[in-house]
């Protein structure tokens, strides 16, 4: 008999899809796609390039549309105001993405405040969980760097302290060791695996990289608009 499933429900789709509708053709890039994602579960999607795993990530994480029925930590997520969708994605989401679009005038330390301060957190409670963070994640000596300062590997490890200051419960990760050598990435691997130790958040990251992807214990190919376990 199955064991019994206890933990909370973080993610649920049905029946999603989304379509782009170019000129004269429509792509249905995702199609039907049923996925459960279960608290703390670390799930990786794989698949070719094109198949939609970012898209995928974007209607998660409130930023494209979709049809279907779509449930973020109980939240439908189809279903909110653009002012709701900033406010989850500030106070509920992580993101870490292969560019990481760290705001380059402002210093690793505000960087990862930022979304502490869009919250409505004060500056120095802001201040404070940051450097804790970037402790964390090995950069207590960089804080005043700014991102043109830092190496690659220091870059991407801010893009995490970004996203997980704040006890995220749901970080989306699109392909976070892409820019990154063979060391770098073996390094924010371990990393994301030590955080998720600690804080215990629930992470669905997308990569081409065999070797991350053999360490998340839930993996999936996405292949025509849907996801089939590997
Ligand atoms: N805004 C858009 N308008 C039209 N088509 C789009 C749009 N965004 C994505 N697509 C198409 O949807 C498909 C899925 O794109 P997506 O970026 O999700 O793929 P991916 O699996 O993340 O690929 P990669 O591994 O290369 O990042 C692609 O064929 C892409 O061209
Ligand atoms: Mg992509």
């Amino acid at each position: 008999m199955a064991k019994e499933e206890t933990r909370s429900v973080i993610v649920e789709t049905h029946n999603l899809s989304k379509e782009y509708r170019g000129e004269g053709e429509t792509v249905r890039v995702i199609d039907d796609l049923d996925l459960v994602v279960y608290e703390k579960d670390m799930v990786c999607v794989e698949g070719a390039s094109g198949v939609g795993k970012s898209t995928l990530l974007h209607v998660l994480g409130t930023m494209d549309s979709a049809t279907g029925a779509a449930f973020v930590l109980g939240r439908d997520v189809l279903k909110m105001s653009e002012p709701e969708k900033e406010m989850f994605r500030a106070r509920d989401l992580g993101f870490i993405f292969q560019h990481h679009y760290l705001l380059p005038d402002f210093t690793v330390l505000e960087n990862v405040m930022m979304p502490l301060l869009i919250q409505g957190e004060s500056f120095a409670v802001a201040e404070q969980m940051s450097r804790e963070m970037l402790g964390h994640v090995g950069l207590g000596h960089r804080l005043s760097h700014f991102p043109s300062q830092v190496s690659g590997g220091e870059l991407a490890r801010t893009g995490v302290a970004r996203a997980l200051v704040g006890g995220k419960k749901l970080i989306l990760a699109d392909e976070p060791t892409g820019n990154l050598d063979k060391k770098n990435s073996d390094h924010l691997a371990e990393l994301i695996w030590k955080l998720h130790d600690e804080l215990g958040f629930t992470l669905i990251l997308v990569t081409h990289d065999t070797d991350l992807a053999a360490r998340l214990p839930v993996r999936y190919r996405m292949t025509q608009g849907r996801l089939i376990g590997v």
